[in-house]
């Protein structure tokens, strides 16, 4: 297979990266793996709803995806000829702890073992994610997010994970995306565990948060030397028009995706409007005392996925509680339309409104109907504007002040996209599933040229000389 080779260079940025600025590639568990039966994993509530009639895009479930279990090391050097510095992956909990809580199944820790030395031994930095959404089975079987024990299994999970792990993981995350756990898997409906009512969701959100912050207080405990953070999936949110019903409108909308998560979690304090919002939905009865200080536990940085941009304006339908999403003049496959301008604005906000932490883009990108074409080339033109596009906004929020440490490009390789199975790809490397053959797009090839360009790996080989 050819080389990765520098094409022509798109983007000539004079700005110079802070030393050790991580440029990554992110992945996670359930996507990628596959093995879901190997080795004494147990099953997740992703195997359960993936397997569901109708729950996924014509029926694909996890259970081979990239079958990284087993190409693990040949997938860790593809890290390697792209250029990254590090890699963000996720930790399943069903292979250290097949029912959730209760005796270790070695064979499944070893495995993050494995991966982290492999990823050492290449001078890849790795960044470990504790929760990317694959509760498993036997937790759900006792009520998951919305039983409040659930928390405290996820802070002992947490705590053998890192004893076994963090003497050489610099880098945790405790929970990716809890937005998406609780309201797209316990509101929508569209995630697993696939459950449609608003109580049970804002019950899961707030244990969700709580499993946050006590996992924080046992890695602590447990004396954890490398850096502690979560990753929040923000929107960038903004009335449609003056108007002051819209105006009310987006505010709601940014309650919802945003500030339900960031100021528990930063300012130790749910927002002043959350109940009047969810006034007659819950009473929020499920705080107890001490919740919150668990929850706004110090953290080392902060971790930001950015997807979406909204203009919200009042729902007719709902003017009191509701908003509705002015919709994309050019949409992409996934809806959503690809406005760089976005992330800026939310880096800006998370570091002018809630903290001075570290920030690391621990995701972003973009989801197309890639396909090989007869030269066996992925021309993904799009993406490499997305990723151009998107470096750039960060760098002027870093430029700006924004104390910007990292950014990880969603995603290294095509992978299991949730409900929508394999169709929508996000990844650098095409994955042609029949074979799992791995070949690089134009993004990849643009990514690597990117990272040469600004030293990504120079750091480390300074450290070895
Ligand atoms: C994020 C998820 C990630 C991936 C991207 C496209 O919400 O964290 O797993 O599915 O979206």
């Amino acid at each position: 297979r050819r080389p990765l080779n520098p094409r022509k260079k798109t983007m000539n940025s004079e700005n110079t990266y802070p030393p050790g600025f991580l440029w990554g590639a992110a992945t996670a568990a359930y996507q990628i793996e596959g093995a879901v039966a190997e080795d004494g994993r147990g099953p997740s509530i992703w195997d359960t709803f993936s397997h569901r009639a109708g729950a996924v895009l014509r029926g694909d479930t996890g259970d081979t995806a990239c079958d990284h279990y087993h190409r693990w090391e040949s997938d860790l050097d593809l890290l390697v000829e792209l250029g990254v510095n590090s890699y963000r992956f996720s930790v399943a909990w069903s292979r250290v702890l097949p029912t959730g809580a209760g005796p270790v199944n070695q064979a499944g820790l070893d495995f993050y073992g494995r991966l982290v030395d492999g990823l050492l031994e290449r001078d890849i930095v790795p960044m470990v994610t504790l929760y990317h959404w694959d509760l498993p089975q036997a937790l759900q079987d006792v009520g998951g997010w919305a039983n409040r024990d659930t928390a405290d299994r996820f802070a002992d999970y947490a705590g053998i994970v890192h004893r076994s792990l963090g003497d050489r993981v610099p880098y945790w995350l405790t929970l990716n995306e809890p937005y998406c756990s609780a309201f797209v898997g316990h509101l929508e409906g569209r995630h697993a565990p696939g459950i449609r009512d608003e109580a049970t969701a804002v019950t899961a959100l707030h244990h969700l948060l709580l499993a946050h912050g006590k996992g924080v207080q046992t890695l602590r405990a447990d004396g954890v030397t490398g850096q502690v953070g979560i990753t929040l999936n923000l929107t960038s949110v903004r009335a449609g028009s003056e108007a002051p019903e819209d105006v009310a409108a987006a505010r709601r909308l940014d309650l919802y995706e945003n500030r339900m998560f960031l100021d528990p979690i930063l300012r130790g304090e749910y927002p002043a409007d959350a109940r009047a919002f969810y006034d007659g939905v819950t009473g929020f009865e499920f705080v107890h005392d001490g919740d919150l200080e668990t929850i706004s536990a110090p953290l080392d940085y902060f971790g930001v996925n950015y997807y979406e941009r909204h203009a919200a304006v009042a729902d007719p339908r709902d003017p009191a509680r509701g908003w509705a999403k002015v919709p994309p003049a050019e949409p992409t496959i996934s809806g959503i339309s690809v406005e760089p301008v976005g992330l800026k604005e939310i880096l800006h906000r998370v570091a002018d409104e809630y903290t001075t932490l570290p920030l690391i883009v621990t995701e972003t990108g973009q989801a197309l109907f890639d396909y090989v074409d007869p030269e066996r080339e992925v021309n993904d033109a799009e993406r490499v504007h997305f990723y151009r596009s998107h470096i750039e906004a960060a760098t002027e929020a870093m430029n700006d002040g924004v104390d910007l440490v990292g950014f990880f490009p969603w995603s290294f390789m095509d992978n299991f996209e949730w409900a929508w199975g394999y169709g929508h790809r996000f990844g650098m490397y095409f994955v042609d599933y029949a074979t799992q053959e791995r070949i690089p797009k134009q993004s990849a090839h643009w990514y690597a040229s990117w990272l040469r360009e600004v030293g990504a790996r120079e750091p480390l080989s300074a450290l070895r000389a």
